[in-house]
């Protein structure tokens, strides 16, 4: 059974903990939740990252209000553009060295791409953007960091996007669909395959971290529906809409309610208990499975490889 985040996280504190917590896609939304929530419960240094310096600094105020003052919390907002392999190598680069020796605690992945449809456009890579950034990315930071020994020893890594879907016929050599935006389909049609492919690649990267780096821990979550400051369902096609229209009065929740879940598997001392090893959750923490192509092991191996070789890793 999921368990109740809000009041497993009630009596835990980080402070005296030296956390460093970097938050991509920290200076709104659900990232921004993530950030307050760490900050109330003590966490001792936040990194949010984002490309709006006004709002990141904005955050930081905010995070130095909410702190516990024997806290002592440390912010910083690090600039960055993740759009393209080059935006995101920098990022990684500038993580790797704000964090120090120190390395990182906890790296939560919150940046939006959400899919674009019809309106798809392409980055400096040739890839289609919304991709890059919504699962490119968060391969292009998980991997990086890793492999630098930017982690502390058992650091956990974590998205928040999309999960559990499956494009069961996604090609590796065609990320970006391009060849199904070619063919002229139908803006739901494309807006549903774009957001089965985002799940399909991130799931299968994050079972490959796993598998490759046990050392550390990965988790993939679907927040739901969360009504953040820019909630716009007018940009999502057709009767889509009115499935988040409807989602959002039946389940959606706020930033600061929703970041409860994944604040309770970084910092409750039960969440290793209460989730066992699963990496994969739903809005409320119940365990969900791999799609249908992320579950063979060649097609993750396939993308593993595409992916590296997209942010310049080969
Ligand atoms: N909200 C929901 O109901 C919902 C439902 C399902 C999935 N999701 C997924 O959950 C994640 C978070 O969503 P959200 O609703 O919190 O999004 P949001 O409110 O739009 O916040 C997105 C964050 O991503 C950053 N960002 C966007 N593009 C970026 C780029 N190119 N480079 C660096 N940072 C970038 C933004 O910062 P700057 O503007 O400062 O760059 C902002 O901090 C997204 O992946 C979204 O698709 C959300």
């Amino acid at each position: 059974m999921a368990p109740d985040a809000a009041a497993g996280l009630r009596n835990v504190s980080l402070v005296g903990q030296n956390k460093t917590a970097i938050v991509v896609g920290g200076t709104l939304g659900i990232g921004a939740g993530v950030a307050r929530l760490l900050a109330r419960l003590g966490c001792s240094r936040i990194i949010i990252v984002g490309r709006n310096e006004t709002r990141g600094k904005a955050v930081l105020e905010v995070l130095k209000e909410l702190a516990p003052k024997e806290s002592r919390i440390v912010v910083e907002f690090i600039k960055g553009d993740l759009s393209d392999s080059k935006g995101m190598r920098e990022v990684a680069s500038s993580l790797q060295k704000a964090a120090g020796d120190a390395g990182i605690d906890y790296l939560i992945m919150s940046q939006n791409g959400t899919p674009a449809g019809l309106n798809t456009k392409y980055n400096a890579d040739g890839h289609d953007t919304a991709f890059a950034v919504q699962a490119i990315s968060r391969f292009a930071l998980a991997y990086l960091l890793t492999t630098s020994g930017g982690l502390v020893p058992n650091a956990i890594v974590m998205s928040i996007a999309n999960q559990g879907q499956s494009l069961d016929d996604l090609s590796v050599d065609d990320l970006s669909l391009k060849t199904r935006l070619a063919k002229g389909p139908s803006a739901t049609g494309i807006f549903i395959n774009q957001s089965q492919r985002d799940s399909t690649v991130l799931d299968s990267a994050f079972e490959e971290l796993n598998l490759r780096y046990p050392q550390y821990q990965y988790f993939s979550l679907w927040p739901g529906l969360v009504k953040t400051e820019e909630f716009n369902f007018s940009i999502t096609p057709g009767y889509i809409k009115v499935i988040m229209w409807l989602g959002l009065k039946i389940i959606g929740t706020t930033p600061d309610q929703y970041a409860n879940f994944p604040v309770y598997i970084l910092a409750s001392p039960d969440a290793q208990r209460t989730l066992g090893s699963g990496k994969y959750f739903d809005r409320v923490l119940n365990p969900t499975p791999l799609g249908k192509w992320s579950r063979d092991p060649k097609n993750r191996q396939a993308l593993w490889e595409k992916l590296k070789e997209i942010i310049g890793e080969q």
